[in-house]
């Protein structure tokens, strides 16, 4: 009896550290996290804890993850670049990723001793699941000589077809550097119509050559609703993620990475933020800036949401087969030399 009431108070202590943390954060348009939410996550919380520290683990979150995981038991959060940087630097057994699969396998890639795991198993990306390897090399095929360049929401097969990889905080910079007067960009059609716009107004203007798709949470933002959120608020900033249109875009105060978004909120004097992008990043900014505030705009990415507690657990006690990340061993030594490109570019 004393036991399960100690064991009671553990839980209601962890309940109560989440929801100092969570209170603030929207679950949905209209409900926030609850306390009742933080009792049912507690004892999850505590257990993948528990076991991360048993099994020397680490866990990466991705920002558009559920709250629960980024500030319950993520020991790093970030975008796609501190990501891949964290998974390249860790010293952990174990680095369980929850984001998608693409963030997983790139994990890998750069840590190939480590175990690596991701909760949510085989979670695609409209993106990277737009064009393949073979694709990639016969466009190049058709434009020899031109240097290629891929987003990092690709497959293995694709970032080992292309010169380096970028990710959306050092996409421009990158494509400037890069030789010629021509690029391709894959698989992203609509970031490669902004680089092609911010190319031209660095004075360093390339014909980009695109193929693959879009992502289906960006690209169904639209600028009618930029300029409906500047008439309802005046003195709104609006900020959208390169994965938008050129026209969306256009509208915008600022255009960047997740994390190149949080750190605009961070230093802006604004006070009214729109956000054009996943929920998951609103629900950070909710969480650590308390005295400003984020109209949604958002759409909701399901293939980052197939993380759940249960299944991050799930992994850390007895990963599923999907769970396990394994990648080619040829196609991944390629794929090194396009992420290992990126790092050396992004300096
Ligand atoms: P970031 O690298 O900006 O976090 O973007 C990843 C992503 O998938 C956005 O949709
Ligand atoms: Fe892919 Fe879009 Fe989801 Fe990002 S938000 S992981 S680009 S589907």
């Amino acid at each position: 009896m004393l036991r399960t009431l100690e064991k009671e108070a553990v839980v209601m202590q962890e309940a109560r550290r989440l929801y100092g943390l969570l209170h603030r954060v929207s679950k949905s348009q209209n409900e926030k996290w609850t306390l009742e939410d933080c009792l049912a996550a507690a004892p999850y919380t505590l257990a993948i804890n528990r076991f991360k520290k048993e099994q020397n683990a680490v866990i990466l979150a991705h920002s558009y993850t559920t709250p629960d995981l980024v500030y319950g038991v993520a020991d790093f959060r970030g975008d796609s670049y501190e990501l891949a940087l964290q998974a390249r630097e860790s010293a952990a057994d174990t680095i369980v990723f929850a984001g998608v699969w693409f963030m997983a396998e790139t994990a890998k890639i750069l840590n190939p001793s480590k175990k690596v795991l991701i909760p949510a198993g085989k979670a695609g990306c409209s993106l990277a699941d737009s064009i393949t390897g073979e694709q990639v090399r016969a466009l190049r095929a058709k434009h020899p000589g031109v240097p290629a360049l891929c987003y990092i929401n690709s497959s293995a097969d694709v970032k080992a077809a292309c010169d380096a990889c970028v990710t959306s905080g050092n996409v421009y910079d990158i494509a400037q550097k890069m030789p010629g007067d021509k690029l391709i960009f894959v698989p992203d059609m609509f970031m490669a119509e902004n680089i092609a716009e911010e190319l031209k107004r660095r004075g360093t203007p390339k014909e980009i050559i695109s193929d693959g798709g879009s992502c289906c949470v960006h690209d169904k933002f639209r600028p009618s609703e930029v300029k409906q959120l500047r008439l309802q608020y005046p003195d709104i900033r609006v900020l959208a993620h390169p994965e938008c249109s050129l026209e969306v875009c256009r509208e915008c105060d600022y255009v960047g990475s997740t994390k190149g978004m949080l750190n605009y909120v961070a230093k802006s004097d604004g006070k009214i933020f729109g956000l054009l992008t996943e929920q998951g990043l609103v629900n950070r900014l909710e969480a650590e800036h308390p005295d400003k505030q984020f109209v949604w705009s958002c759409g909701v990415c399901s293939y980052m949401k197939k993380n759940s507690l249960i299944n991050t657990f799930g992994a850390l006690v007895e990963p599923r087969p999907e769970q396990v990340v394994s990648v080619d061993e040829t196609i991944a030594a390629q794929a090194k030399k396009s992420i290992e490109k990126m790092f050396e570019l992004a300096q």
